[in-house]
């Protein structure tokens, strides 16, 4: 306490504020992209000033600019939602433009994991458009639109490691056999992959006999325990651009969506 009260005057005196990753600048971070994507254009919005000035962009798994990737083509939005990581100090954003059509996750990381303020070095998207695996940015809207991705109450939260478990165990069945039952299986629970959705278990049509050719490579979470949801990033068979986010309530998978390129 002692401690503490010395810190908050040292602090107070020399007018620095206290590094943290809090929720209220993370997701401020990201309503300022959600803006610069709306507009189409990152240089000179508020967006640019959160970015590091060597901020690598990465679009669909490759290298990627500003100027030339999703970011400079202003997308009207009927869907956004965010799901902030304060422990890795990073945001994971899903948006759906009909009249692109996109959908789209994006991921921000901060330099600093214990502060938010610090300027954002990675912007990874996975972007989705007509002709990619079973794209219906209208169909995914409609089913996602009734879903329940709410904060939790305390009693149906789980650890980030048991949201990043249930996710690999998942992202594993395309390469081990047994890994699907290792997946939190909970009923109802609702899977849409693009025009594709699955309810109400989403255990109907799980891969059973992964083989190694299968494997899910280069995964990239960020996890956020109010929601019970782990977004994870990869190479899906260690070559397609891929998005998937689960929820859990209560330590049992309810939602899933995906994104694939
Ligand atoms: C993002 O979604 C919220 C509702 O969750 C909405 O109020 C807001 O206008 C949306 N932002 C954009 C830029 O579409
Ligand atoms: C396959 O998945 C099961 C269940 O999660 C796990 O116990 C096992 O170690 C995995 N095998 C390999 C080779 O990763």
């Amino acid at each position: 306490m002692v401690h503490l009260r010395l810190l908050g005057l040292v602090l107070a005196l020399t007018g620095h504020a206290v590094a943290d990753c809090s929720r209220d600048t993370l997701e401020a971070a990201a309503e300022s992209y959600i803006a610069a994507q709306t507009a189409g254009v990152v240089a000179g919005s508020a967006f640019a000033k959160l970015l590091d000035p060597a901020v690598v962009y990465r679009q669909n798994n490759k290298p990627s600019d500003a100027t030339t990737g999703i970011w400079s083509k202003a997308l009207k939005l009927d869907h956004n939602r965010t799901i902030l990581d304060t422990t890795q100090c990073a945001s994971y954003t899903e948006l759906i433009s009909t009249a692109g059509p996109y959908v789209i996750g994006v991921q921000l990381r901060h330099a600093s994991a214990t502060d938010a303020a610090s300027p954002i070095n990675l912007v990874d998207s996975i972007v989705a458009t007509t002709g990619d695996w079973a794209f219906n940015a209208a169909k995914t809207l409609s089913y996602i639109a009734t879903e329940d991705w709410g904060t939790l109450p305390e009693a149906d939260r789980s650890p980030r490691a048991t949201l990043q478990a249930a996710a690999d165990a998942y992202l594993d069945m395309w390469s081990n056999s047994t890994a699907i039952n290792a997946v939190p299986w909970g009923t109802p629970c609702a899977r849409t992959e693009g025009s594709a959705h699955v309810t109400p278990s989403c255990k109907s049509g799980a891969p059973s006999g992964g083989t190694a050719a299968g494997k899910n490579t280069d995964r990239r979470y960020v996890i956020d325990e109010t929601v019970g949801s782990c977004n994870a990033f990869c190479a899906f068979g260690g070559q397609m651009p891929d998005s998937h986010e689960f929820r859990l309530i209560d330590g049992k998978l309810r939602l899933v969506h995906t994104i694939t390129v």
